[in-house]
């Protein structure tokens, strides 16, 4: 790394880049973060309600974090698939016991899609059907396969080269597809999915896969009821039920994973993001009783490289021992508590949605309509930063209309007060 640099050099880079990213860049050129701040090259500070991806629960360079990998890329930093590690075996023991019920066995890997092509190659071992089931608005990754797994991706030229997938509704009560309110509906759409099912596949399909929480297709949380509704579903036509727990586990919703929320025990769950304390770290835990995978099967050049695996169990331990479980779940529930205020107070706040620290906001243009307030969203993340809070943003998927609050479970009591000032702030100059 150059120890100084040009505009002109960063320029360069910026053009030299393909794209492809999420969405529109966001105008803050990094210098360094630390807990739930990071602070742009001009030394202004702001509070991070994104975690970077919803990646770091436990903050920007926890001193646990640090420490553990400093000591780890003295040791030694590549080490391939086929040789054993002291951390690679410590992880996927602490993974095993974390792991409920009979899910303890661990696999590794690097990125949430590749986690999730291995989910599926899990259940293709273990069934004979090739067919994975979806929900409308999932969100699974980036890779060939998974992008046909999530939401329509705009101009979408790459759906040959996934796998036959099929879609069903899920419980997105705010705009049920079937224009019914919960409990009142009997979980329709967990009766259209039965059904969907049952008329276009010949065979059960392997499996279903669904995040605990759909986070990117809108912040879209469904009743305990439907969760066990899925599960049983799968149970009664032979499916797997995998829970994509990516943007849900360690802590993000004041729990390990949020399946513990909806007492339902799926079959695989993919785990990562919070898990590495800001490294690339992803894998599965799945069933014990299951097949696993055939040599060969899920190999990646740098699957268990050691200093993720390092982060990861630090991660862990910091989790532990500053209680963040129960931070998440009493913050969370005391941002809830305020923003809900806020939307008997404002017509532009349509939801408030999830639990923990892992908040959606629905804006409209009227709670009557529903119609979704897109731009309004858009320029609520940029009034946010202009005061100094990085708000997430559903920027090309979904409505568009989210604004999302998930910072590190180590904000700050005074930094939540802060958030929530400029958040009714911008609620009310948008409202006007
Ligand atoms: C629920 C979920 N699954 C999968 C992914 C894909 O992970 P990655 O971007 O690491 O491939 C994401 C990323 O946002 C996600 O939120």
């Amino acid at each position: 790394m150059p120890k100084a640099w040009t505009d002109a050099d960063l320029e360069a880079g910026r053009k030299a880049m393909v794209g492809g990213g999420v969405g529109a860049a966001i105008a803050i050129l990094v210098d360094h973060a630390r807990g739930a701040s990071l602070w742009d090259s001009n030394g202004k500070e702001y509070i991070d309600c994104t975690s970077q991806a919803w990646s770091l629960n436990v903050g920007h360079c926890h001193p646990r974090v640090v420490e553990a990998v400093t000591e780890q890329v003295h040791k030694f930093t590549h080490i391939r698939t086929s040789f054993d590690t002291a951390p690679k075996l410590l992880l996927a023991k602490k993974l095993s016991e974390l792991g409920p019920g009979r899910l303890k066995k661990v696999g590794f890997c690097l990125t949430g899609s590749d986690a999730n092509e291995g989910a599926v190659k899990l259940a293709l071992r273990n069934r004979t059907s090739d067919q994975i089931v979806t929900l409308w608005d999932g969100y699974h990754g980036r890779t060939l396969s998974t992008i046909n797994m999530s939401w329509p991706h705009p101009n979408n030229r790459f759906t040959a080269w996934g796998g036959p997938v099929l879609r069903i509704p899920q419980a997105y009560c705010y705009r049920c597809p079937f224009e019914l309110s919960y409990p009142s509906c009997g979980l329709e759409c967990a009766r259209f999915a039965r059904q969907t099912i049952e008329h276009a596949a010949a065979e059960a399909p392997a499996a279903l896969m669904m995040e605990a929480m759909q986070g990117n297709g809108g912040m879209i949380d469904f009743p305990a009821e439907f969760h066990q509704a899925m599960r049983r579903l799968c149970d009664d036509l032979g499916m797997l039920l995998v829970y994509d727990e990516i943007q849900t586990g360690f802590g993000r919703v004041g729990e390990w994973f949020a399946s513990s929320l909806y007492g339902v025990e799926p079959d695989i769950m993919v785990i990562g993001k919070g898990l590495g304390g800001g490294f690339p770290i992803f894998g599965t835990l799945s069933r014990d009783d299951l097949i696993p995978y055939s040599p060969g099967d899920h190999s990646f050049t740098f699957a268990h490289f050691p200093v993720s695996m390092a982060a990861a169990l630090a991660s862990i331990e910091a989790i532990e021992a500053e209680n963040l479980l129960d931070r998440g779940r009493r913050l969370g529930a005391a941002i809830t508590a305020r923003l809900l205020e806020m939307r008997d107070r404002y017509e532009l706040i349509g939801d408030v949605r999830g639990p923990g620290l892992m908040i959606g906001v629905e804006l409209v243009k009227s709670k009557k309509t529903k119609e979704p307030a897109r731009q309004e969203a858009h320029d609520f993340v940029q009034e946010g930063l202009k005061r100094g809070v990085i708000f997430g943003e559903s920027k090309y998927l979904g409505l568009g209309n989210i604004v999302k609050v998930k910072p590190p479970l180590v904000i700050t009591e005074a930094q939540v007060e802060r958030t929530l000032d400029v958040f009714e702030e911008i609620a009310r100059s948008l409202s006007n």
